[in-house]
């Protein structure tokens, strides 16, 4: 249907019908907005029936538009709607319709907004929706990880830093560490929301308008807590798209870095943990193999998160007041950040609370590599009042002398011990032992198993009340 007329050499490829096809390509974005389909289309409901009331349209028009409007939800959700790149994006494609499905009234659905407000208001209402579904999701994960929390207040294995075994730790503890991260995702989610809930409708192009439009009725409609208070600011900002990204790379790290950690616990060489093979994949050539595809590619879509964030900040830096057609490329990042950050935490609970956890195997990596030797230093601290700096050179020789032997800390006999310093009594081996190392350390915030339980019950009790 392009034309022959309309070729021309630099015209190639897809767009070989010429200019007018290459601008349809570029200016169009019904390919993605559509999605806003819904919020479009109650953004007009509440916009018609605001008109209504303040009288700026008749009651008959209202009716027609409003009934328009949910037939055009239903051909959408039935997919006969026919979507048109020529109209561009998904505010002109629903108001086309309309006018084809009740005529001339729906041209009065327009007065005193703008696209620019409308497109804003869209795009605030999903991704305050997509926000709610995150903090619902990561609620889900938080609640797996108290009950693997639970089940191993007890479990000990070696705590790490560098990667190499430090002291040990509850198994509880680390779960819990992963509830206090995900915990502030979601307080940055809620942030997110309490700022971005104002309503723009009716900021319209960027200026306000001079009919009698009643601002607060349509926020209270759509469910803001108040409308927006200036109407350049209004129709420029994206920062609820920026926040919202910025968290979800925030979300995506923690993802990653428990990612990092299933793909090393499940290694044979770890052997921490056992994956459910619902989660893990088998080798086609290798029969011992089992391999974490699920947590290698949650670390791996984080990257998508982080250029998400990127993409949307680079959009908007240096653009002036007011709206700029640059602001259509905002979306596109979003959508597809919100699919992957919540398949990235569906698949991180459903491999949390099928792990199986091989408890032995962690007892025996916490045990070794002298993770109880600042035990045995600060034993000598505190019962034979030695500076730390002395009692540390102390554990040093012991741990050098267990090392030459090939055996643990807890392995050399007293004489030994006594040998380096005679003020060291069979009392020690108490401190030595991974158990007592971790129940221990009862400081808050420690890793002891106490700690870790009170832990629970407190997050529990804060899940509780929000009920
Ligand atoms: N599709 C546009 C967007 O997503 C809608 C707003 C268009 N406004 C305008 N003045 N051209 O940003």
């Amino acid at each position: 249907m392009s034309g022959e007329k309309n070729s021309n050499q630099m015209w190639g490829g897809r767009f070989a019908s010429g200019p007018d096809a290459v601008m349809e390509a570029i200016n169009a974005s019904i390919d993605y907005d559509r999605v806003l389909y819904r919020e479009d289309i109650e953004g007009s409901l509440a916009h018609a029936e605001m008109l209504a009331a303040q009288n700026i349209i008749s009651k008959d028009d209202h009716e027609a538009i409003a009934e328009g409007l949910k037939a055009i939800e239903k051909e959408i959700e039935n997919g006969t709607f026919a979507f048109s790149r020529r109209l561009e994006d998904i505010h002109m494609n629903i108001e086309a319709r309309l006018a084809a499905l009740i005529g001339p009234a729906a041209g009065r659905l327009h007065t005193g907004r703008s696209r620019n407000d409308q497109v804003a208001l869209d795009f605030r209402l999903w991704v305050k929706r997509e926000l709610m579904r995150i903090d619902g999701a990561l609620k889900t994960l938080i609640e797996a990880f108290l009950a693997r929390a639970d089940d191993h207040a007890e479990t000990y294995l070696p705590g790490f830093t560098h990667l190499q075994t430090a002291q040990p730790v509850t198994f509880g503890h680390h779960c819990m560490a992963y509830v206090e991260m995900f915990g502030r995702d979601r307080s940055r989610v809620t942030d997110c929301i309490a700022r971005l809930d104002e309503s723009p409708l009716g900021a319209a192009a960027l200026a306000g308008t001079s009919l009698p439009i009643d601002r607060h009725m349509t926020a209270e409609k759509l469910g803001f807590r108040e409308p927006t208070r200036n109407s350049l600011d209004t129709v420029s900002d994206r920062d609820f798209a920026l926040e919202f990204l910025s968290l979800a790379a925030i979300c995506g790290v923690h993802l990653s870095r428990l990612a990092e950690e299933i793909v090393i616990w499940s290694t044979p060489q770890f052997g921490f943990i056992r994956l459910s093979d619902a989660f893990s994949t088998g080798s086609s050539i290798m029969p011992q193999k089992k391999n974490p595809d699920a947590a290698e590619l949650i670390r791996a879509k984080t990257g998508r998160l982080n250029g998400a964030l990127i993409t949307l900040l680079t959009v908007m830096k240096g653009l002036p007041l007011a709206y700029s057609k640059d602001m259509q490329e905002d979306k596109e990042a979003v959508f597809d950040a919100a699919e992957t950050l919540d398949l990235m935490i569906a698949a991180m609970t459903g491999m949390v609370s099928d792990m199986e956890v091989r408890v032995d195997r962690m007892a025996a990596a916490a045990g070794a590599g002298f993770a109880t030797a600042t035990d045995l230093a600060d034993w000598l601290v505190r019962e034979v009042n030695l500076p730390f700096r002395q009692a540390h050179h102390i554990t040093g020789r012991a741990v050098a002398l267990a090392e030459e032997r090939n055996v643990d800390l807890a392995d050399l006999p007293l004489a030994d011990l006594q040998a380096i310093d005679p003020a060291i009594t069979e009392d020690v081996y108490h401190v030595l032992t991974v158990e007592s190392c971790a129940k221990a350390r009862t400081s808050y915030g420690g890793t002891a198993p106490d700690n870790v339980r009170q832990q629970i019950a407190s997050w529990r009790e804060r899940l509780g009340d929000e009920t």
